[in-house]
């Protein structure tokens, strides 16, 4: 039987991740769940939000399910530590983005799909005044170790790093700028990376059938990073004559989204870049609650939904938060372990409750959150669950 490692963090996470743990059982998939101390009481009560012991069961048993962590402000994070732990000079850093450096968890998947009937779906007016709501399947391919979030940065740049930036003509034109006054973030990216992300776009639009791979970047303006993406696309596209290879820029991209947003299949993108592009697809098709994602690896995955901690419902009890990002995290879990018959079963169950719409959580009707939303029409994170448990 297969070990889980569940970890649910912090906030809504601790809610969320039993709720999708209750599911998977219900559906009849059969693993053991050991929980593992990740997020913010292991910084304040240990000074470390990421403890050995659950680096050594993810690097066990190599399947994570993973909720949410809180991250504060390094001021507030010092203030929270318990007194002896105090003056030793921790350092707060955020126990998800370890993870992907540790297991180098360095492709990031993110599917942004339509489920009919949902009300946050994206609706379109014609000419006419008539609406279309395009259903969206679009799954972005996010290079989740390198580029502008790799972490090579500076506030006043030691004069090493001056001088070398110095030898780029382009540098002039900050000559008469005294470092202090210089911050620098860099994008560096690696032929090797591009290519496995790439790839693993393509491989995954040739098994799940999709038409097009596009590749969204900005290479007329970052002629090398950009630039040596888009032409290792396009050499890896050759080795897949029937799937298209579309190019965009960024800023296009997010100008144009609304208006064909359902021609677009499968999209990579380095790492701010895929940030970006997929928290923009998920606005389309019911944003937090719905988006989900997937941290591969060559060993490890790590399967999580986008969302935060959310601490302003974290206390509320029952909780109203949307699971379904969450039980969407896990259907990929399931589909990595090749358990395609139950993740279809749990996929089923979901597009039923919401088409249905009987049982909304207050996202889907669009309330303010808060007690009172269950006055309203509103379900618990609770009854969102039973509901999908029953269309199994
Ligand atoms: P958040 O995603 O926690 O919440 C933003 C808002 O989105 C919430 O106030 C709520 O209105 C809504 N929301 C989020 N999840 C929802 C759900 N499942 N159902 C219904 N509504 C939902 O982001 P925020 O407030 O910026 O950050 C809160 C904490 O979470 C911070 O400490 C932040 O650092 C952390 N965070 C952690 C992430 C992770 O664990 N991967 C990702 C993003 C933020
Ligand atoms: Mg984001």
């Amino acid at each position: 039987m297969k070990t889980i490692v569940a970890l649910p963090g912090d906030g809504i996470g601790k809610i969320v991740l039993p709720e999708a743990i209750r599911l998977l059982d219900a559906a009849g998939f059969k693993a053991n769940y050991v929980y593992a101390d990740i997020g913010w009481d292991f910084w304040c009560n240990e000074g470390n939000p990421l403890p050995k012991r659950t680096i050594d069961l993810i690097k066990e048993h190599k399947i994570a399910l993973f909720g949410a962590i809180t991250s504060k402000p390094n001021s507030d994070a010092q203030k929270e530590l318990l007194p002896e732990l105090q003056n030793k000079g921790l350092v707060y850093f955020s126990p998800i983005v370890a993870l992907r450096q540790i297991f180098n968890l360095d492709i990031c998947i993110r599917p942004c799909v339509s489920f009919k009937g949902n009300p946050l779906n994206f609706i379109r007016k014609n000419i006419d005044g008539t609406y279309d709501e395009p259903l969206i399947n679009t799954v972005v391919f996010r290079q989740n170790t390198e580029g502008l979030y790799a972490g090579v940065e500076w506030t006043n740049p030691p004069k090493v790093v001056r001088d070398a930036l110095e030898t780029h003509p382009r540098m002039n034109y900050f000559k008469n700028i005294p470092s202090e006054e210089i911050a620098i973030s860099t994008r560096i990216i690696t032929k090797k990376a591009s290519e496995k992300i790439i790839r693993a776009a393509f491989e995954y639009a040739k098994k799940y059938k999709y038409k097009n791979v596009t590749l969204c970047e900005k290479p007329n303006v970052l002629r090398e990073t950009s630039g040596m993406m888009l032409k290792i696309a396009k050499d890896i596209s050759k080795d897949y004559p029937e799937i298209s290879l579309w190019d965009t820029n960024i800023d296009a991209q997010m100008m144009w989204l609304t208006k064909n947003p359902e021609d677009y299949g499968v999209i990579v993108a380095e790492n701010m870049f895929g940030d970006i592009i997929s928290d923009a697809f998920a606005g389309l098709v019911g944003g937090l609650g719905f988006a989900c994602s997937a941290n591969l690896g060559d060993e490890v995955a790590v399967f999580e939904p986008t969302h935060g901690s959310a601490p302003k419902y974290a206390e509320l009890n029952p909780s109203i938060v949307n699971p379904i990002a969450m039980f969407l995290s896990a259907v990929m879990m399931l589909e990595h372990l090749g358990e395609n018959e139950i993740a279809n079963k749990i996929k089923n169950a979901i597009a039923k409750v919401v088409e249905e719409g009987n049982v909304r959580t207050y996202d889907m009707l669009k309330l303010k959150g808060g007690k009172s939303v269950l006055e309203n029409g509103a379900c618990t994170t609770e009854q969102m669950t039973n509901e999908i448990i029953s269309k199994l």
